[in-house]
């Protein structure tokens, strides 16, 4: 079976080719126009994905050496995101699908970032968790199995994404934040500045980040610019162990209350280097295992898209016409 998976939800523009369960190709375009204003501009991410979709959709092919009229079935992403973003994708592969007379099928965006790890594990025992991190979710998901998602945590406002990016436009690094301040508090020192993880009442297991960006803001004006620049390092490294801990606290306390032994990791925050560290000692601590989806299909991709699709070709489980985006979709 070939398998075309799309993913237009934000500002990336991907595509990628499943063969018989295989991802063979993936391609992605990372919008680069939002930069220059420190987030995504949703205008502007509906027209560059209409500028390139197509192209991109050629070059997934070409790489995986398959013709057009040979795809069995196209996934698409049809929400969460952004409207305009995800009409680009929707209606193309309405397009697709009617002119090739295939099926096709909306995939809900986050069940994909949570398949992303059976790309390179196809064989996780269920049940897992699944710590979703990425620039618009925060969540900590019971999988019991395909289709059936038990919602743990949550965030009460900022996701970690959203986090790493507002703490680097104060720290005056680039967009996406997350990869910067990675970058940057390699050559810091993450125990220079304690910033606290704050307790959420009544809930053990929800997450917060917004006051952590606030006393990163304080911190930074108390500065003159030299000392700022001097500092910068050190800042990004301890407001990155503040944010990292605070998953993996949270982590810890599902493990320990739920005794399931295997944690997957998904989202463009799984690319965290400094996750992926303190991920290892702790497998050590709980006798359990962490899964990180390559880094490819951290951020946002159309091979994830693509696997899930399979998953539901399989059960055939289709879309039909009257599918339309949905921006606030959530998993049932
Ligand atoms: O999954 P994703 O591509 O898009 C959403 O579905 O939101 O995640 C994007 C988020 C951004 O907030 C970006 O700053 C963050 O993932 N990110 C990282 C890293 N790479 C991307 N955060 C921390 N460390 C990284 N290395
Ligand atoms: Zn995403």
């Amino acid at each position: 079976m070939i398998v075309l998976g799309i993913e237009t939800s934000c500002d990336e523009t991907s595509a990628s080719v499943l063969i018989d369960d295989k991802i063979v190709s993936n391609q992605t375009y990372t919008q680069l126009i939002h930069s220059k204003y420190g987030g995504v501009v949703p205008e502007f991410a509906s027209r560059e994905h209409e500028k390139v979709l197509s192209l991109i959709i050629y070059k997934a092919l070409q790489k995986a050496n398959v013709k057009i009229n040979n795809i069995n079935c196209i996934g698409v992403t049809y929400g969460p995101g952004l409207m305009g973003a995800l009409l680009v994708g929707v209606n193309f592969v309405k397009g697709m699908s009617i002119a090739l007379g295939i099926p096709f099928i909306g995939i809900n965006h986050l069940e994909g970032h949570i398949f992303a790890n059976f790309i390179d594990y196809p064989n996780i025992d269920f049940p897992f968790l699944c710590l979703l991190v990425s620039g618009g979710h925060t969540q900590i998901w019971n999988v019991k199995n395909y289709q059936k998602y038990n919602l743990i945590s949550t965030t009460r406002d900022d996701a970690a994404g959203e986090a790493f990016d507002k703490g680097a436009k104060i720290l005056s690094l680039g967009y996406p934040g997350g990869p910067e301040i990675d970058k940057v508090a390699k050559l810091g020192d993450p125990n220079k500045y304690k910033f606290t993880i704050p307790r959420i009442k009544n809930s053990e297991y929800d997450f917060s980040f917004s006051g952590l960006k606030t006393a990163l803001l304080y911190k930074h004006n108390e500065m003159d610019e030299k000392e700022q620049k001097l500092e910068r390092s050190n800042l990004a490294a301890s407001y990155q162990k503040a944010i990292i801990l605070s998953l993996l606290n949270k982590i810890e306390k599902c493990i320990k209350d739920t005794k399931i032994k295997t944690v997957t990791i998904a989202g463009g925050v799984a690319a965290n280097s400094y996750l992926r560290e303190k991920a290892k000692k702790l497998e050590y601590k709980h006798n359990i295992k962490f899964l990180f989806p390559s880094f490819e299909y951290c951020t946002d991709n159309g091979a994830m898209i693509a696997i899930t699709t399979s998953y539901y070709l399989k059960n055939k489980i289709f879309s039909n016409l009257e599918l339309s985006p949905i921006p606030n979709l959530n998993i049932k």
